[in-house]
């Protein structure tokens, strides 16, 4: 296919995933003002006038999306790859999951857990219904609504957005040329579904992957998911980023996608100085996680009214914490931040 072509086809195929979500987001939120009226928004979620920059920073986004594959950081294939599979299998579950979660925002009450699941292994803070999710992050069917209801809530452009990491993974690994491929180890730090692992995966094929999380049931999906690609399957471990299960000095790359904001702010400064710890000197740690107040002072408004909308009861703090400080508190060094659509990044080196 010629480059006009499939760059269209990649534009197409993002606005697709675009109009699809706003539907999804005016039908449920119009089905659950008809049943349950108190729930009705005052306020709209997304103001009108932040539209136009929205737009703007998505565009901006899928443009470096694909000239970061153009110039071979990633295959150009990554960014088709979807889970059609699992959207026609498990799409029609987000909805039939609606009124429990509706039912859950009436009574305010976001701790709530099957019977069978067994909560003592887990620390309290995160023991909640995370954007209303039944189960919070502790069961096979959140595991596999997961990803289409994150696809959902960012227009389509959540993988977009995760791939931002890996432009600054690769330079970060240039310094560590002199060894083979296969001796580079990169972790994924709370590695949820695998997304990000598959996208590394695909972006440095031979390297020795890593990935960690709290939630056996979400490994669990990851593992589904990783399986599926033929090389080497990134070792996935359940543990707490607090405490993570590996050697001093023992990576070259740490990276993180969306935890941060789902911390109380003394656990994201244990969890920096744990990804300080394993980084060898001269590695990098690069945390993805939602755009901050002092980024994004225009879309102050949107900020603030997504925890009015999800179940997010970190995200407010997170929204004001001084990330690149607590990198600092750890001893990180030459500490670079990025924004791109509605992600923020910061990339920090482990002094050599
Ligand atoms: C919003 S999800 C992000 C998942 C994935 N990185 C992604 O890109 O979608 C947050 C993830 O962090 C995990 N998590 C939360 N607190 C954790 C902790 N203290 N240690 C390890 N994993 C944690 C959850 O189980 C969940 O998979």
């Amino acid at each position: 296919m010629s480059d006009t072509l499939s760059k269209l086809t990649y534009q197409t195929f993002q606005q697709g995933k675009n109009y699809f979500s706003f539907a999804h987001k005016i039908l449920t939120s119009r089905l659950r003002n008809l049943v349950h009226p108190t729930l009705a928004q005052t306020s709209q979620f997304i103001p009108q006038e932040a539209i136009p920059k929205l737009q703007n920073r998505l565009n901006q986004l899928l443009e470096t999306d694909w000239q970061d594959a153009e110039k071979g950081i990633y295959p150009t294939s990554v960014l088709f790859d979807n889970p059609w599979e699992d959207f026609f299998r498990y799409y029609p579950l987000i909805w039939l999951d609606l009124p429990a979660s509706w039912e859950r925002s009436l009574k305010n009450s976001q701790q709530v857990f099957s019977p069978e699941i067994d909560k003592d292994s887990y620390p309290s803070y995160y023991l909640q219904n995370f954007h209303h999710q039944t189960d919070g992050y502790l069961s096979d069917l959140s595991a596999n609504l997961y990803d289409l209801q994150v696809e959902l809530l960012f227009g389509g452009s959540a993988d977009a957005m995760r791939r931002r990491i890996i432009a600054p993974l690769k330079r970060g690994l240039a310094k560590f040329q002199f060894l083979s491929p296969k001796q580079i180890r990169i972790l994924d730090v709370a590695c949820g579904t695998g997304r990000t692992l598959k996208m590394i995966r695909a972006a440095c094929p031979q390297v020795s992957l890593y990935g960690t999380d709290l939630s056996p049931a979400y490994l669990r999906k990851s593992n589904e998911l990783l399986s599926q690609n033929p090389l080497e399957l990134p070792q996935l471990l359940q543990a707490n980023a607090e405490e993570l299960p590996y050697l001093d000095n023992y990576f070259h790359v740490v990276t993180s996608v969306f935890l941060f904001h789902e911390l109380p702010n003394t656990v994201r400064q244990s969890i920096i100085e744990q990804c300080f710890r394993v980084l060898k000197p001269g590695g990098i740690l690069i945390i993805c996680d939602s755009i901050q107040k002092s980024d994004s002072p225009e879309l102050t408004q949107v900020i603030d009214n997504f925890p009015k909308m999800f179940h997010e009861p970190y995200y407010r703090d997170y929204t004001t914490d001084d990330l690149v400080e607590r990198l600092k508190k750890a001893d990180f060094e030459n500490i670079d931040t990025q924004v791109h659509f509605l992600s923020k990044y910061f990339i920090a080196h482990k002094p050599v």
